[in-house]
């Protein structure tokens, strides 16, 4: 593996999330294999758990790992070619990133999107002009359109906690927000959700279709109500529209998820990926629940990411 950017760098999602599993249970069985290895993660926007838990996946593995937080620490990047750099940038993301890639075996990048300019972030131009320059193996650490350790670790999740037979009911549901927040977690869980063994539903209100290109097999209903019976898991998540572009077209804050919401459930586990607007987004009743897997999602960003990191390792070696 040289890229993991979405679930089509995957050959068997099932697969990797029950390799994730594995690993999870003997962390240190592998930590040779990043020996003298440096993994460089560059970060445009804020982070905590990919930060931290990407670092930690590296240390598992022996490597060194080496952080910089671009966007505050680094010169003012270029994205755009052939300008003359007579503003306010400094350094161009050629020069950058062939230096960041001169530094490291393997690079890890967060670029969220503008929400301004749809074709630009959805043609990733600032993550396809870091691999196009780095010359290193790419880890997505959130893109513009999608956040696959954030599905992977999701996976994971759903994977150690589903115990029947029968494939699980999961449920993508839209969330209150006061802010326009990205569709690339709910682009990415939609894509993995759809390479999974699981029957997958999208709730959300009118208006805010994701592209259609991540949610190919899925059911699709702006019925909530409809959508949570008989749901085994259930992800809660704000995004902005797509077609009327970074846009908050409506506040319905009676989408958002109490306990008593789930009463129709299959006494449904609640997922979010982190951080949450308690209160807004979900409610504190369901987050202070043992229905909530939010914590486990977030030790499990630990595995998706060693897992990932470990396959980059083998290809290397
Ligand atoms: N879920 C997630 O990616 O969290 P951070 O933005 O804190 O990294």
């Amino acid at each position: 593996m040289n890229l993991f950017f979405s679930v089509n760098n995957v050959v068997n999602p099932t697969a990797l999330a029950q390799e994730a599993i594995d690993l999870k249970k003997q962390p240190f069985a592998h930590e040779q294999l990043g020996k003298h290895k440096t993994l460089g993660l560059i970060f445009l926007n804020p982070s905590l758990r990919t930060r931290l838990s990407t670092q930690k996946a590296a240390l598992n593995l022996g490597m060194n790992v080496m952080v910089m937080n671009l966007d505050k620490e680094g010169w003012a990047l270029e994205m755009r070619d052939n300008v003359v750099m007579n503003g306010t940038t400094v350094e161009h993301i050629k020069e950058a990133a062939a230096v960041m890639g001169q530094y490291c075996d393997i690079l890890g990048i967060r670029s969220f999107p503008s929400l301004q300019d749809r074709t630009s972030d959805y043609n990733e131009e600032v993550f396809n002009k870091f691999i196009t320059y780095c010359g290193k193996p790419v880890v997505s650490l959130e893109s513009a359109t999608l956040h696959p350790l954030q599905s992977l670790a999701d996976l994971i999740t759903i994977t150690e906690l589903h115990n029947s037979a029968k494939k699980p009911k999961v449920v993508l549901t839209w969330a209150p927000h006061i802010k326009p927040l990205p569709q690339a977690v709910a682009n990415s869980f939609s894509e993995w959700m759809c390479a999974a063994e699981v029957d997958f539903v999208i709730t959300h209100p009118k208006g805010y279709e994701l592209h259609e290109a991540y949610t190919k097999g899925a059911t699709i209903t702006h019925h909530q109500e409809q959508a949570l019976e008989q749901a085994d898991f259930i992800y809660v998540k704000n995004w902005s529209s797509y077609h009327d572009y970074g846009k908050v077209i409506g506040d319905y804050p009676e989408w958002m998820l109490s306990l008593e919401r789930l009463k129709n459930t299959n006494n449904a586990k609640i997922m979010h990926c982190l951080p949450v607007r308690r209160g807004l987004e979900l409610g504190h009743d369901v987050l202070d629940s043992d229905r909530s897997l939010v914590l486990k999602q977030a030790e499990n960003r630990i595995y998706a990411a060693q897992i990932v990191l470990k396959k980059i390792l083998e290809t290397q070696s």
